[in-house]
């Protein structure tokens, strides 16, 4: 290694990450002393709020919703002496979080579903939530105090593929070659511009000759600072032994790279905070976690119990229930907290205040909708060298996720459609379940030939359908996260609100498991005071 050290420092640092892996170039930065340059993120995340011993003694807690915000508030406050009900509408805990698996049923207002998978633990479909990024700390400290194990969630894989039925002849392409040939592209272009003196105003003589160097190294572009194709893009016929020197693919024609769909987001989406690596997974289904809660707090736990009305009264408040047998109770406590999504809450006769009522009814929650399919051949692995991430494409069913449990297996459930329903046109709720799984192979037949006769037994659940839910996550705008926002932040009386919907981590179990830290944090300091 020593004799690398008389090479340029980049050099030297690429051929470490290449030779010895991400930990031994930090290793070798360490030596350096220049690890803050390559390690970052310092994180203020200090545990769950501390509550003082014995302060909830005698005091009743009702918590609406056995989601994480509801587990999560349960869970800290009875450990701090509260005595808590949860009343949870499912059967099972989890809310969102909801993980499915042969011999599963799934009700939704547009029809009752069979699972006919087999059961293995490998074959299942993180329905709701299903990633963990790296920095979700207090998750992921839930996760290490009950012992759930974790694994990688592949989020990104290059060799995953881009499909757009208006470029390539509507043919998938490796995204290896669409990120590399678009970089060598947009490099030479650099290039040209500054060759022609286009950047002479913006950068001085030494930063656009560094920029030569920066822009070889991006866009892997040869001595004459143009892109000839690069082998980052991939293989015609891969390099083997003796003559086979291997003939890397011709470049992606920039005008076609330029039409594509992806460049809206897609191509840029594992670049975002929340999706960047690392991404985790609980071995064997996102519901470890809640189970990992119910197990210690599931005696709290009153399921098939559906709110019928929340009632303010002169010492607390009140909630009216009923279960599964028909039989109404009446349950008075100190507080509630109500992690309910807003979309079910605001059809449940309460006592909240005007301003709380508005709030409630004005939210509008994004649509999303996932399809899951068994397939007895991991076609993806075996014919494509595809393990994990996610392959997208601009028709309605927007991805397709390549499970990262079971890899290597026989078989596998692939997630063969998730929208997010930000839109109206990829909010796949409109249609019908026989129809949205049609759909879902069609268009797994663009990306995958012969997808039809590789998948079979779909499943789909769109969030807007299912009972106790009505929508994904809540989508708040900027003049609302100003306004009513704030208003469900504060207690309507002795009614608290909690839940991913209070956080500025919507659609992540993070933000409801925050949120629920925020409302049981102000009921301790009230009981305090
Ligand atoms: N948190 C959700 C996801 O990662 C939106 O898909």
């Amino acid at each position: 290694m020593k004799s690398d050290w008389s090479v340029s420092r980049r050099a030297f640092l690429t051929n470490i990450a290449r030779t010895g892996g991400a930990g031994a170039a930090y290793a070798v930065l360490d030596a350096l002393g220049a690890t803050a340059l390559a390690i970052g993120e310092a994180h203020a995340y200090a545990g769950p709020p501390p509550m003082p011993a014995g302060i909830g003694k005698g005091k009743r807690v009702t918590i609406i919703g056995a989601g994480m915000a509801g587990l999560t508030s349960a869970y800290e406050l009875s450990k701090a002496g509260f005595t808590c009900t949860v009343l949870e509408a499912r059967a099972r805990p989890g809310g969102r979080n909801w993980t499915i698996r042969g011999g599963d049923l799934i009700e939704q207002s547009d029809g009752l579903q069979k699972v006919n998978w087999p059961k293995a633990p490998h074959l299942y479909f993180n329905a709701g939530p299903a990633r963990i990024p790296h920095h979700h700390h207090a998750l992921l400290g839930y996760c290490r105090e009950f012992n759930v194990p974790l694994e990688i969630m592949m989020n990104d894989n290059r060799a995953a593929l881009y499909q757009d039925d208006a470029v390539f002849g509507g043919k998938p392409v490796e995204a290896k070659q669409v990120i590399h040939d678009a970089n060598g592209h947009f490099g030479e272009l650099l290039n040209k511009a500054m060759s022609s003196g286009g950047l002479d105003k913006e950068l001085s003589k030494e930063d656009r000759e560094r920029l030569r160097e920066v822009l070889a190294v991006f866009g892997d572009l040869k001595a004459d600072g143009r892109y000839h194709g690069s082998e980052r893009a991939g293989y015609t016929e891969p390099p083997g032994a003796a003559l086979k020197f291997g003939k890397i693919r011709d470049p992606l024609p920039l005008s076609e790279l330029l039409k594509a769909e992806l460049w809206q987001y897609k191509i840029a989406f594992n670049q975002n905070y929340e999706q960047t690596s690392t991404i985790m997974q609980p071995i064997g289904g996102m519901d470890q976690i809640p189970k990992a809660f119910a197990k210690r707090i599931g005696h709290m736990i009153r399921y098939e119990t559906v709110v019928d009305e929340i009632r303010k009264t002169a010492l607390g408040a009140k909630v009216i229930c009923h279960n599964n047998k028909g039989q109404k109770t009446s349950i008075e406590s100190d507080f509630i907290i109500c992690t309910m999504p807003l979309s079910v809450l605001r059809n449940v006769p309460n006592d909240l205040s005007p301003n709380y009522k508005k709030a409630i009814a004005e939210v509008r929650y994004d649509t999303p909708a996932k399809i899951a399919f068994y397939a007895p051949r991991r076609f993806w692995e075996l014919d494509n060298d595809i393990y994990g991430g996610m392959s997208w494409t601009n028709r309605e069913i927007t991805q397709i996720l390549y499970p990262s449990q079971g890899i290597g297996q026989r078989d596998g459930v692939l997630v063969g459609a998730y929208s997010f329903g930000v839109f109206p046109e990829d909010d796949m709720s409109r249609v019908s379940v026989s129809e949205r799984l049609k759909n879902a192979i069609v268009s797994g037949e663009h990306m995958h030939p012969g997808y039809q006769r590789m998948v079979r037994d779909g499943v789909s659940v769109a969030w807007p359908n299912v009972k106790y839910s009505q929508g994904g996550w809540a989508s708040w705008t900027a003049e609302q996260k100003n306004d009513i926002y704030r208003t469900l932040q504060e207690p309507d009386g002795a009614i608290y609100f909690a839940g991913e919907h209070l956080s500025n981590l919507p659609a992540w179990q993070e933000g409801a498991i925050l949120s629920a830290h925020y409302a049981i944090e102000k009921i301790a300091t009230r009981v305090r005071s």
